[in-house]
């Protein structure tokens, strides 16, 4: 069987244009949110994981001394060194790391962000504590991630759909598991949040041009089985003649290394 590392880097090789150009990625709450939870004060050694195409790292860039950006996928790297020259980014570095195993030493970090990444990671548990042995005392974790809502029927629903789109999705947690996860860790939360992303068209993000029809189908099908009140509250569908629009639920957190 293909290894979720395997499947990471061929989804995302082949979308790193499409990311750069999604405006769902590139703006709104999610990334506010991160902001205003690290406050930075301008002298941060920062890394942010699972960078994509850098909108997180390339928004962190002035307020801090420095961002390490890395991400598994080698051409999610090279756009988002590309868009930094574009920007004229200077503080910004980036390479090829697995959120599982990060290569810099403990304690070497004041600020550690993820954002709408870590549904795709191999081994969450991993990933924290990765992040708590880069932090140092006292530094600051910043995540957003979509989540499943608490409902068990819809932890099933919703990781079924995303999964039958992008077979590197491995697991939308819900923020209850996010919180003990991250406790164990050995991190303290301080903050969190109920966050979106601005909606998204279906057509557009069911990709249409990579996933065969059957499977559009399927997701669509998904969708309308969905309780009108399910449809509202957790995923605000609006019907669009033959398209309609929607948003995952996504959850900010803020966590101190102890
Ligand atoms: C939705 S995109 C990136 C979002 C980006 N953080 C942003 O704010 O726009 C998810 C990224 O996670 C990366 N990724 C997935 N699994 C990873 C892992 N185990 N370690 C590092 N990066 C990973 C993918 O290569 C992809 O670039």
């Amino acid at each position: 069987m293909k290894s979720i590392h395997t499947a990471v880097r061929e989804q995302f090789s082949q979308h790193a244009n499409y990311y750069a150009r999604s405006s769902a990625h590139a703006t709104g709450d999610t990334l506010d949110v991160i902001l205003d939870f690290a406050e930075p004060n301008g002298t941060e050694r920062t890394l942010d994981i699972a960078t994509g195409t850098g909108f997180t790292a390339f928004k962190l860039a002035s307020k801090v001394a420095y961002v390490i950006a890395t991400d598994l996928t080698p051409e999610m790297v090279t756009k988002a060194a590309e868009l930094a020259d574009e920007k004229t980014i200077k503080n910004v570095n980036f390479s090829v790391a697995a959120a599982e195993s990060l290569p810099f030493a403990n304690a070497s970090l004041d600020l550690v962000t993820c954002r709408i990444a870590p549904h795709h990671f191999q081994d969450v548990p991993a990933f924290l504590s990765e992040v708590h042995r880069v932090l140092r005392t006292d530094g600051l974790f910043c995540m957003v991630d979509s989540v499943s809502p608490e409902p068990k029927k819809l932890i099933a629903w919703q990781n079924r759909v995303e999964k039958l789109r992008d077979d590197s999705h491995v697991y939308g947690y819900p923020p209850s598991e996010w919180d003990a996860m991250i406790m164990n860790a050995g991190l303290s939360l301080e903050k969190t949040a109920h966050v979106r992303n601005a909606e998204m068209s279906f057509l557009w993000w069911v990709r249409p041009e990579s996933n065969p029809p059957e499977i559009v189908q399927e997701i669509r099908d998904a969708f309308a089985k969905l309780s009108p009140d399910e449809a509202k509250e957790y995923y605000t569908v609006r019907p669009a003649g033959d398209d309609f629009y929607f948003s995952w639920p996504m959850y900010a957190v803020k966590a101190r290394r102890m």
